[in-house]
C-alpha cells in the first residue's frame, strides 16, 4: 500500500527544502521539454503532482493539466489554480479520460517501494495515455558508491543502500530558521533498464532518453535521465523496442 512521507510541514517547506527545483531555468527546461510534446497544447496529467510547481507553468502554456497526488496537504497547494487534483495512488487511481502526456518528475516512480507498483504504474499511465501519447519520467540513477546527494550549509543528504532489497532509505538535514529538522524516506531505486522492461509489460516503447531536460546525451557519466515512452497506435501489447 502506497504512503506519503509528504505531510502538512513538508507541504508548507516545500520550495525552501528544495530550492534547487524551484530554479526558473530548470522549470523552464522542463515545462518547455512537456509542452513540446503536445505542441498547440493539449493535455497532461501528472502523478504526483505535489503542490504544482511544474503543473502550474505547464497549464500557463496552454494545456489542460491535471494530478494524482497521494498526500492532501501537497494537494491543497493547488486549490484555486485550475489545476485539478484526484486525491490518491497514482499506481491505482483512475480517471475516465485519456491524455496527451502523463508524467512523474524528481524520482517519484521510487516512492512506490515495490517491483509490483512500479509495474502497476507504468500500467496506469498507458491506461491513461491517448494511442500516440507519452509518458516521461524523469529519475536518478543509483549511486551506490556515492551516498551523499546534497551538502549545502543548509541541508545534507545521504542515500543509505539495502542491495538485497533494492531499497534505499534517503535521509535528510536541514537547518531551517535556525534549527535542525531530520525527515527519511524509503525508496525503491531503479535504473532505466528496468523501467524499460516495465513500459514493455505495459505496451509501451521507447521513444526518447536524455540525461536532462535539455536533451544532453545520456552516457555512463549520466546521472538522471529523462525517458520518453510511447504508447503505440495499434493494440498490440509487447511491442519490442527498435
Ligand atoms: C518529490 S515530490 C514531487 C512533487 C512534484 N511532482 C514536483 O516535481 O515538485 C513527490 C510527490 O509525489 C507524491 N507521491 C508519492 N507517492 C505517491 C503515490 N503513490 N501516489 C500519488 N502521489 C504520490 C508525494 O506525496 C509528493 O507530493
Amino acid at each position: 500500500m502506497a504512503e506519503t512521507h509528504f505531510g502538512e510541514w513538508i507541504a508548507a517547506h516545500y520550495a525552501t527544502l528544495w530550492p534547487e527545483l524551484f530554479d526558473p531555468a530548470l522549470i523552464g527546461a522542463t515545462v518547455g521539454f512537456l509542452a513540446g510534446l503536445a505542441p498547440g497544447g493539449g493535455s497532461a496529467l501528472e502523478f504526483g503532482v505535489g503542490t504544482g510547481r511544474i503543473a502550474i507553468p505547464l497549464q500557463d502554456q496552454g494545456l489542460e493539466v491535471y494530478g494524482m497526488e497521494l498526500s492532501p496537504a501537497m494537494a491543497a497547494h493547488l486549490d484555486g489554480t485550475g489545476v485539478e487534483v484526484l486525491v490518491g495512488d497514482y499506481a491505482t487511481a483512475h480517471m475516465t479520460r485519456t491524455f496527451d502526456i502523463v508524467y512523474l518528475l524528481r524520482n517519484t516512480i521510487t516512492n512506490l517501494v515495490t517491483q509490483d507498483e512500479q509495474v502497476r504504474a507504468f500500467e496506469n499511465a498507458a491506461a491513461h495515455l491517448r494511442p500516440g501519447g507519452c509518458f516521461v519520467v524523469e529519475n536518478y540513477i543509483p549511486r551506490l558508491r556515492d551516498r551523499v546527494f546534497a551538502e549545502t550549509p543548509e541541508h545534507l543528504g545521504v542515500e543509505e543502500y539495502d542491495l538485497a532489497t533494492q531499497i534505499a532509505v534517503s535521509r535528510h538535514r536541514w537547518i531551517i530558521d535556525g534549527e535542525q529538522r531530520e525527515f527519511s524516506s524509503p525508496h525503491r531505486y531503479v535504473w532505466p533498464a528496468e523501467l524499460d522492461l516495465m513500459a514493455r509489460i505495459a505496451g509501451l516503447r521507447l521513444r526518447e532518453r536524455w540525461s536532462d531536460w535539455h536533451r544532453a546525451p545520456f552516457t555512463a557519466a549520466s546521472t538522471d535521465h529523462v525517458s520518453v515512452w510511447a504508447k503505440p497506435f495499434s493494440h498490440s501489447r509487447a511491442v519490442p523496442n527498435s
